[in-house]
């Protein structure tokens, strides 16, 4: 058995199916970029069966991304497999076919009403239609880990018979415990007879906070595919975060029997800060290898240690995963140049318009501060004319506010005339203003907005951080809007002024709401 394990991301899908942490296109291909650089072996790309906008997103990065295997996923159902074909096939023998169906007693009994030779009967038909499109099939029993073992081994043997090359034992609602987990896993390698023809892969989400653990012990005992996003993002809790499972592996060689992936560490910090953007969902400072506290050092005791030898309290050097690569700061003296080469180093591809519209931003960034370092540049990448906010731009704001003043705030935003058109295309913009008061300043901003687009959003989250340390530092505003068509919607927006910030992440989220919704009925598992 190889003691190589195959990486399967899937960032662009579990990940993208948290509440609020949709993204567009744009920001997908960013990612998938990323998780290349990084060294994923398989990126699942989106599920192309549940809307136009992932079937293209998944079509767009079979067609752009090279190196890893480009997955879509699929029910058991032929009209999925279909589309999750021709959204892949630009990736040709890199393409990868996930079908799944649910295998668990209570799934069988209260959501599909099939009694356990029907879900065999179906499996197997959907691993053969898939397999007669693409070579790469891999097969989920959905609810894996609250199957009988018995059948899980009878559908596991079924499918690899049918020709499924991956079969990937998922704990989808995060039941499982490690022990057990790993149990299971061994009890299917030593009980389906055609195992060998397959690779056995895990999916662990984190309801109990187990996930890594989990799939931890899944490899231990055998596995050789873990499935997990960046930063554990995904469905409710969350699925495995894969950089924590990269960095175990790693430094704990001798308690994993010296597995090992082909991710690049260097790449962690970089990827975790670029979903953490694209998705919107902030990282929280205590979180493992990513999160900002995850290296800091504040008991006196510690520090003292850190001074003397470093390896007294780190078991991980910083620098292994990515952090400190931070390289001098551009001011609003460096060039054109010098921005895109520090744009392309972060992992961002521009276009000559947007490169334009970039630039703009930049120097009104650098008139108002000294130093404009890699993270403000990241920060402007979402909003203003690139982000999903193209739609409108902010052109003025005017607010005033104090102890004695009702807040107010005039607003003027200019309608890019063909929305969701090409930016820059030299038509001028429709300008709109309106004014309104509010509980404070960034409220009465927003109500103004709100004026102007003839729509009321209700604000159901609200940060603001500083993207960069000082006193110019570039604040960042992430929101979450409810526009009461049932979606949350997400907006980032940055500035030196948190009422332009906020003007501009409400902006972006107004962007996001035009996104087709997914049709009813194929909700993702
Ligand atoms: O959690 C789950 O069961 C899934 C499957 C589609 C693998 O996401
Ligand atoms: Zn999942």
């Amino acid at each position: 058995m190889s003691d190589r394990i195959i990486l399967f991301d899937t960032t662009l899908r579990d990940g993208e199916q948290c509440p609020g942490a949709s993204m567009n296109l744009r920001e997908k291909m960013e990612v998938a970029r990323q998780l290349a650089r990084i060294g994923m072996d398989v990126i699942e790309a989106g599920f192309p069966c549940i809307s136009d906008g992932d079937f293209e997103s998944v079509h767009r990065i079979a067609t752009e991304i090279r190196g890893p295997i480009i997955a879509g996923l699929a029910r058991c159902v032929a009209s999925d497999i279909d589309a999750a074909a021709r959204a892949i096939a630009p990736a040709g023998d890199r393409g990868r076919i996930h079908v799944f169906l649910a295998t668990s007693a209570i799934h069988r009994e209260f959501k599909l009403k099939k009694a356990r030779e029907e879900i065999i009967r179906l499996a197997v038909e959907g691993v053969k239609h898939a397999k007669s499109y693409v070579q790469d099939v891999e097969f989920s029993p959905e609810d894996g880990s609250r199957t009988e073992p018995e059948f899980l081994a009878q559908v596991t043997e079924a499918v690899i018979a049918a020709g499924a090359t991956t079969v990937n034992i998922p704990d989808t609602v995060g039941y499982a415990v490690p022990d057990q987990f790993g149990e299971l896993i061994r009890y299917l390698i030593e009980n389906v007879p055609n195992v060998e023809e397959a690779i056995i892969s895990v999916h662990c989400h984190d309801d109990l906070g187990m996930a890594v653990a989990n799939s931890l012990a899944a490899l231990k005992a055998g596995a050789r595919q873990v499935e997990g996003t960046i930063n554990g993002i995904g469905e409710r809790a969350g699925n495995a975060a894969l950089e924590e499972i990269i960095m175990a592996l790693r430094t704990r060689p001798e308690a994993f029997g010296n597995l090992t992936t082909a991710a690049n560490p260097r790449e962690i910090v970089r990827s975790s800060r670029l979903v953490s953007r694209m998705s919107s969902l902030l990282v929280p400072r205590n979180k493992a290898i990513v999160g900002e506290n995850a290296f800091a050092h504040s008991a006196g005791i510690h520090q003292d240690g850190i001074i003397k030898n470093r390896s007294t309290y780190e078991i991980m050097d910083p620098r292994e995963v990515g952090w400190g690569d931070t390289e001098l700061p551009l001011t609003k003296h460096s060039g054109r140049a010098a921005m895109i080469l520090r744009l392309t180093h972060l992992g961002f591809t521009l276009s000559p318009e947007e490169q334009d519209a970039l630039f703009t931003r930049f120097k009104q960034i650098g008139d108002r501060k000294k130093f404009v370092y890699d993270d403000d540049l990241a920060a402007l990448m979402e909003d203003g004319p690139l982000g999903a906010s193209a739609l409108y731009t902010l052109e003025y704001f005017h607010v005033t506010s104090g102890t004695t003043t009702v807040p107010t705030a005039t607003v003027r935003l200019g309608r890019v005339p063909s929305a969701g058109g090409p930016i820059g295309n030299g038509t001028e913009p429709e300008i709109l203003q309106d004014s309104a008061a509010g509980n404070g300043a960034v409220d009465a901003a927003m109500k103004a907005i709100d004026r102007i687009l003839g729509k009321r959003g209700e604000l159901v989250e609200y940060h603001v951080t500083g993207v960069t340390a000082g006193e110019d530092a570039l604040g960042e505003v992430v929101l979450k809007v409810d526009f009461g068509d049932g979606r949350i919607v997400s907006g980032k927006g940055a500035s030196t002024d948190v009422v332009e910030a906020s003007a501009r992440a409400y902006l972006n989220a107004v962007g996001r709401v035009h996104r087709p919704a997914a049709p009813q009925g194929n909700a993702a598992p």
